[in-house]
């Protein structure tokens, strides 16, 4: 998590650079600050807050001239967020200015050391600890910066991407990187340095992305230099062509991203799959899945691996490719799956999914699964993430960025490439005959059509979250391909809100949540035509004997459930197996509306953060 960002060149930084933390801030978002070289002296603001709180102190405290700065934006790891524990961190002769982006493991053998040799601590951070190891590297090995960086990067054990200057010698600005993403813009005579792309989207398209255990020096006048850290080779730098555009990252007139997000659905459901869905020809085309076609016809099992929503759209997978394709599947956490020690087969499959691509203990959980001999391949959506290189083969959701901390249009992304593979398997299994397989493509290609008018519903849901608040509790409940849509909807309410919400199975709710039932507490129901509707109308009836508020999903035209529940909201009609793409929507705008009413900020909910690459 947190967010980094440095410019060297003939700009201000600070513009770019505070910018830069703007759009960085959905990777952690409780304290940040900067570091300026004006051309004779360092000044460093930093403040416990937003990137917003950051901007009025240095904007009243420090000079913001000088064409090298680096910032920071935090999610706190060690020590609280306050001013102190804010980065930038300075070694104790203030010449060594470093940010960080992960963990040191170690930090408290190497900060013993350090103190036996009389360096002094002001912070609780780790990272405080780097800067000082690596002036002792350069005092004692008399070596540069680079070297310096290098030696120290050496005895670290953990995680990191960082960027670090010596203010004696302000034209170089040394990164690396192990586990956290780090990407390097290459200008005219000026460099930008970015945990992604995002901050230095306007002024160049062209940027080298580092790989775990490399190291960059960036100076200026010169070509960047890419090195190993371990081995000390020179390596080729891989400039690539970005493909992220400044519209892309921007509001465009809505409130929030969130909302901007769950609006685009229906033309990031078309991204994904153009293409790919060749539904008069017959046909889905998918280079991951066709390179890789035996592989997943003789698997004995898939496994996927994944966390929060993405973990969501693997339960769906599940359903999917059981129910499609009649492969067996294993949905795992990957944090559980990497400690476990599993059973895993070189025969076996092995799913990724990951929005960001970053996620700390997905990316193990990967590394895992081949070191046991799996293949895995990966469904992320952004391209060249560390997930996405890490998989044997893979299939981006050109979703586009997503920047509210909550995952909406990533979600139902991932569930359409997972849908499209799950039909291609099945086509070429011959579980489902030639004439349902053509229908399928069909019925999916209607998808974004059908998410477009769901959006309709928002005005209703406004209403409905005026009721609903000020709750404390919400139960969610869904059946086959509704339960994951159900602990989606948990999950949205509870990140967003703070509202305390659960998912459950509709059937578990007789083992235990129904105790909870009463006036008091509102229970939202997915109950389409498809997802054994009797069985839910029961389970509707044991509620409202009980007392409970219902909130029903329903297909348009139902009447039953709508006479029995508090709200019905309706929700066209398709085939079972796309139900969560459309019943989705509704619970995500729920959520959206319900958050604004109790003033929360939607994109940067508390102790959240984007990209979860600490585990
Ligand atoms: O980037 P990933 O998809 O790997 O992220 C996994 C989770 O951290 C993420 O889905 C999280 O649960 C979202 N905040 C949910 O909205």
């Amino acid at each position: 998590m947190c967010g980094i960002v440095g410019y060297i060149g003939y700009r201000d930084a600070y513009p770019i650079v505070i910018k830069g933390l703007e759009r960085l801030e959905y990777r952690g978002y409780d304290s940040a600050g900067v570091a300026l070289y004006d051309g004779e002296e360092l000044h460093i603001c930093k403040t416990k807050g937003k990137v917003s709180d950051l901007k009025d102190k240095v904007e009243k405290d420090i000079p913001t001239k000088g064409s090298l700065g680096i910032g920071h934006t935090r999610w706190a790891t060690h020590g609280v967020p306050n001013d102190v524990n804010s980065h930038p961190h300075q070694s104790n002769s203030g010449d060594i200015v470093l940010i960080h982006n992960g963990i040191i493991e170690n930090y408290a053998s190497i900060k013993q050391e350090l103190t036996k040799r009389g360096y002094s601590f002001y912070s609780d951070t780790d990272t405080e600890v780097l800067a000082n190891l690596i002036q002792e590297v350069m005092k004692i090995e008399k070596v540069k910066l680079g070297k310096a960086v290098q030696i120290a990067l050496k005895q670290v054990v953990g995680a990191y991407a960082i960027a670090v200057f010596d203010r004696r010698k302000p034209d170089e600005i040394v990164v690396a990187r192990l586990g956290s993403p780090l990407a390097i813009g290459i200008g005219k005579n000026e460099y930008f340095v970015g945990s992604d792309a995002s901050p230095f989207i306007e002024y160049t398209s062209n940027a080298i992305y580092l790989e775990d255990e490399e190291m960059a020096i960036i100076r200026i006048g010169r070509d960047v230099k890419v090195r190993s850290i371990n081995d000390d080779e020179q390596l080729d730098a891989n400039i690539q062509e970005l493909q992220l555009s400044l519209e892309q990252i921007e509001k465009k007139g809505y409130d929030h991203f969130m909302l901007k997000e769950i609006y685009e659905q229906p033309s990031a459901i078309l991204d994904t799959f153009r293409g790919r869905l060749l539904p008069n020809e017959g046909i889905i085309k998918m280079s991951g899945i066709e390179d890789n076609l035996s592989k997943f016809l003789n698997a004995n099992r898939i496994v996927i691996v994944a966390c929060g929503t993405s973990w969501h759209a693997g339960l769906v997978a599940e359903y999917l490719f059981e129910d499609l394709a009649r492969i067996p599947v294993e949905v795992e956490y990957a944090s559980e799956f990497r400690y476990r020690n599993p059973v895993i087969k070189r025969d076996d499959v092995v799913i990724a999914i990951s929005q960001s691509g970053e996620t700390a203990d997905t990316l193990a959980a990967i590394k895992l699964a081949k070191s046991m001999g799996a293949f895995v391949f990966g469904v992320c959506n952004v391209v060249g993430s560390s997930i996405a290189r890490e998989t044997n083969a893979g299939a981006y959701t050109h979703a586009g960025p997503e920047i509210g901390v909550a995952s909406t249009k990533a979600f139902t992304t991932q569930i359409t490439v997972l849908t499209l593979i799950a039909l291609r398997l099945a086509n070429a299994k011959g579980t489902l005959s030639t004439s349902d397989y053509k229908k399928c493509l069909f019925d999916l290609e209607a998808i974004p059509r059908r998410v477009e008018e769901v959006l309709d519903v928002n005005d209703q849901i406004v209403k409905i979250a005026e009721n609903y608040s000020d709750v404390a509790n919400c139960l969610y409940l869904g059946r086959k391909y509704n339960f994951p849509v159900a602990l989606e909807g948990a999950l949205k309410l509870k990140e967003i809100s703070y509202i305390h919400a659960e998912g459950y199975p509709a059937a578990e709710m007789k083992h235990g949540p129904i105790a909870l039932i009463d006036e008091q507490m509102p229970v939202v129901v997915i109950a389409t035509k498809k997802g054994n509707y009797e069985k839910i109308v029961s389970n509707i009836q044991e509620i409202k004997s009980r007392r409970g508020r219902i909130i029903a999903v329903v297909t348009q035209g139902d009447t039953m459930i709508k006479e029995m529940a508090d709200y019905a909201i309706e929700i066209p009609e398709t085939v079972e197996f796309l139900t969560p793409l459309i019943a989705t929507i509704p619970l995500q705008l729920l959520s959206y509306h319900i958050a604004v009413m109790r003033g929360c900020n939607v994109d940067q909910p508390r102790n959240l953060a984007k990209s979860v690459t600490v585990e």
